[in-house]
C-alpha cells in the first residue's frame, strides 16, 4: 500500500509517501518556526491558517515525486492543537473520499513510536519486534510505553511540562529563540555539569512518573542569580553553558531513571526513543549506555525524524492497516486530548468503562 502522510497537529505542515514496505519515496516539511518566533511559542491560530497555506502545495509536490498514486491517506487525528488537526484530517479525508483510497487517522504518539524503526537512506522500514519499551519525549509528552503485538500501554508520564516543554521554558529565559532544545544541546556541549545543582524530585506514590517543574524553576532561578537573563547563546559564557549541561543533565537523568527498572520487569528485545528530545545528544549517548549496561538493543530515530514528520504518520497507518484499521473519511473527526481513541474505539472504551463500573453502557455501535 503505497501510503501518503499528513501530520498538521501543531507548527508544522509535513508530507510524505512511502511505499509498501515502509520505504520513504517522499518528505517534505514547512516549518512555521520563523512566523512563531516572535511570539515566543506557538500561536494556535496562526498555526491552522499556515497549514491551511502549506499542506496542498506540499501535496502536489509528493503527488509528482512519489512513485505512484497513493492506495492509502494516513494523517495525524490527535493529540495536537484542534484547529491544527482540522485542517490535516479534512483535507486528508476529502482527498480519500475523492480518490476512493482507504483512510487512517492516526495517533500522533503512535507515530513517534514507529519513528526508530524508519530509514532515511532509501531502506525499507524494519518491523519491530514485541515487546519494545519506548520512550517518547517531546514538546508536549514525556512518557515510557510498552509495545506489543496487541499495541501500547503507557507505563509511566510527565505528572505537569514535558521534558521539550522544560528545555523550551529555561532557554526562553536565557534569551535563545524558540525551541529552546537544540540550543540548550549545544550549550551543554560546552560546559561541564554538576550533579549537585538539581535535586530529582520525589513523588510519594511508587509510581516512576516524571515532574519537571521543579528543575524548571530551579534552573530558572539559576538564570536570573547569576545575570543570564535574555543574554542569548553568544554571551552566556562558562557559567551559562557549564548551567545548561547542569540543567540537561538533570532532565536526561530523570528520563532515563526508570529504565532499568521497566527493563527487569518487561524483558524488552529493544529499547527506543522518540521525540523531539530524542534528538538531545546527552540522552541518545546515555540510553545507548543503559542498553549496554542492561544487555538490550537500542534503537533511535535517524535525527531528521526524531520532530514531528510525516514520514512517520504514514508509517503508524501502514501498520493499523496491516492489523485490518479502516476509518470513514466522511465521519472523521478530532479532538485534542491527552488520550486519543481512533473513531469507533470511544464507545467501545465508554461501554468497557461502563461494564467495569457495573453501570449502564451508552447504546448503539458508533
Ligand atoms: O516532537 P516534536 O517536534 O514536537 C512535539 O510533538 O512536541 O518536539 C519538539 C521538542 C521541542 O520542545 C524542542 O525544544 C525539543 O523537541 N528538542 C530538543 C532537541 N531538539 C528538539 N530538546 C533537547 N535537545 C535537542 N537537541
Ligand atoms: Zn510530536
Amino acid at each position: 500500500m503505497r501510503t501518503l502522510g499528513i501530520e498538521t497537529s501543531c507548527d508544522e505542515t509535513a508530507v510524505a509517501v512511502l511505499d509498501g514496505d515502509g520505504r520513504i519515496e517522499f518528505a517534505l516539511l514547512s516549518s512555521q518556526v520563523e512566523t512563531h518566533a516572535p511570539f515566543g511559542g506557538v500561536v494556535p491560530e496562526v498555526a491552522s491558517r499556515e497549514h491551511l497555506k502549506a499542506l496542498p502545495v506540499l501535496v502536489d509536490r509528493a503527488l509528482q515525486s512519489a512513485g505512484g498514486p497513493p492506495e492509502l491517506v494516513a494523517v495525524t487525528a490527535g493529540p495536537g492543537l484542534v484547529g491544527a488537526l482540522l485542517v490535516g484530517v479534512r483535507y486528508a479525508a476529502a482527498f480519500a473520499w475523492g480518490r476512493g483510497v482507504d483512510f487512517i487517522a492516526v495517533d500522533h504518539l503512535d507515530g513517534h513510536r514507529v519513528s526508530p524503526f524508519l530509514d532515511l537512506d532509501g531502506g525499507p522500514a524494519r518491523d519491530a519486534p514485541a515487546p519494545v519499551l519506548g520512550l517518547v519525549a517531546s514538546g508536549g509528552h514525556s512518557a515510557w510505553y510498552l509495545t506489543g503485538a496487541e499495541g501500547s500501554i503507557r507505563l509511566c508520564r510527565t505528572r505537569d511540562d514535558a521534558a521539550g516543554e522544560t528545555f523550551d521554558k529555561v532557554a526562553k529565559v536565557l534569551g535563545l529563540p524558540y525551541p529552546g532544545g537544540p540550543g540548550v544541546d549545544r550549550l551543554a556541549r560546552l560546559g561541564r555539569a554538576s550533579g549537585t545543582l538539581f535535586r530529582q524530585p520525589r513523588l510519594k506514590d511508587g509510581t516512576h512518573d516524571f515532574s519537571f517543574s521543579g528543575v524548571k524553576s530551579a534552573a530558572i532561578r539559576e538564570v536570573r542569580a547569576r545575570g543570564l537573563e535574555g543574554l542569548g547563546e553568544d554571551r552566556v559564557g562558562q557559567g551559562g553553558r557549564d548551567l545548561m549541561a547542569s540543567f540537561e543533565a538533570a532532565v536526561v537523568r530523570q528520563l532515563l531513571k526508570p529504565a532499568p527498572e521497566f527493563v527487569g520487569e518487561h524483558r524488552p528485545v529493544l529499547i527506543t526513543a522518540s521525540g523531539g528530545v530524542a534528538a538531545n545528544t546527552l540522552l541518545r549517548r546515555e540510553l545507548e549506555a543503559v542498553g549496554v549496561a542492561l544487555g538490550v538493543e537500542v534503537l533511535l530515530p535517524p535525527l531528521g525524524l526524531t520532530t514531528d514528520n510525516a514520514a512517520m504518520i504514514a508509517r503508524a497507518g501502514q501498520l493499523a492497516w496491516r492489523r485490518g484499521r479502516r476509518d470513514d473519511p466522511c465521519r472523521m473527526d478530532v479532538n485534542a486530548r491527552e488520550v486519543w481513541h481512533p473513531p469507533g474505539m470511544r464507545r467501545q472504551m465508554e461501554r468497557r468503562r461502563a461494564r467495569e463500573q457495573g453501570s449502564i453502557a451508552p447504546p448503539g455501535e458508533c
